[in-house]
């Protein structure tokens, strides 16, 4: 049987049961983006999320004290699911089994005929915590209560200066789409790490734009959880070239999956140097791809005027 050639990628990792449950291992260690801060800006706001190959539900609650909370979405008393909605807001946490009432702060604070429950005390119960933390507007929690690395170390080898300018309270949400690919979680973010599928896959759209020795690759591999960082220039446009998108541009860029605009405004990519993004100081600077592990890929640019795209992967 001829041996594997070393220079290309083994497929074992995408059938073994055994990297399986190893992998099982990583989600349940790493920490895991869940969603914006300004997604739940408001006391009593929360995202709940399921993440089946673990068979792990949670739920993140800000208090009233402003606090971001995660805890299981389960309740102490008999399992009950407490949040049944993908978002949502409530003035309390309240089990519809039976009925027990927590505080946002995951403390128990009711319990119906609680004469049932002679001695019981209450303050020793609460919603079981899981590790939180933010990064440039961006929440996190881990699953492993007490983390290998903090969120800050995690992230290890991302420019400083990107966290300040990612987490502009002033930018505004503006349009968002879910897609649910049947895929495997690792090709999502094996794609990311590489530009040079893109004048071939997206040869209709992006592919149109940039050509290969216009994309730079850097790898963190110091970090534990920062991959990689991607950065797109273009080619250097004409003079003539449009400087607005056209009516089925901006229709692509607010409802489709893809758009072909490239913001051709040079200047304005040379003043995002400083920020944390465009480390070539170069004005055909057009985006900066970064993939954090397990489940974020990052898009920042200019492509119309400030732009994030995040990228979430569930397991
Ligand atoms: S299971 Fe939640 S109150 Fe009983």
């Amino acid at each position: 049987m001829r041996e594997p050639d070393s220079k290309l990628i083994s497929n074992l990792p995408y059938i073994s049961d055994r990297f399986f449950e190893d992998e099982k291992k990583v989600w349940r260690n790493s920490w895991l983006m869940m969603g914006r801060e300004l997604d739940i800006k408001d006391a009593g706001q929360f995202i709940s999320f399921d993440i089946k190959a673990i068979n792990v539900s949670l739920a993140i609650v800000r208090d009233s004290q402003g606090t971001l909370n995660a805890f299981y979405n389960i309740c102490p008393h008999r399992s009950g699911r407490l949040f049944c909605d993908r978002v949502g807001k409530k003035a309390a946490i309240v089990c519809r089994f039976h009925g027990w009432t927590f505080g946002l702060d995951g403390e128990l604070r009711g319990i119906p005929e609680e004469q049932l429950f002679p001695g019981i005390n209450k303050s020793e119960i609460s919603l079981r915590s899981i590790s939180i933390d933010t990064w440039a507007g961006f929440i996190f929690v881990n699953l492993n209560p007490h983390p290998k690395n903090s969120l800050k170390d995690y992230l290890h080898g991302v420019a400083p200066g990107l966290e300040a300018y990612l987490a502009n309270p002033k930018w505004q949400w503006h349009t968002g789409y879910q897609k649910i690919f049947k895929a495997n979680w690792k090709d999502l973010m094996n794609i990311q790490h590489e530009g040079y599928h893109a004048t071939h896959v997206h040869k209709r759209t992006l592919g149109a734009t940039f050509t290969p020795d216009e994309i730079q690759s850097e790898y963190f591999e110091d970090s534990p959880g920062a991959c990689s960082l991607l950065t797109v220039h273009r080619p250097r446009i004409s003079g003539d070239a449009p400087t607005e998108m056209t009516l089925i541009q901006q229709l692509s860029m607010k409802y489709g999956t893809t758009s072909n605009w490239v913001d051709q405004d040079t200047s304005r990519a040379a003043k995002e140097i400083e920020k944390g993004v465009n480390f070539s100081a170069s004005d055909k600077w057009v985006f900066d791809c970064y993939t954090f592990f397990p489940n974020l890929i990052l898009f920042v640019g200019c492509f119309c005027k400030h732009v994030i795209f995040a990228c979430f992967i569930k397991f």
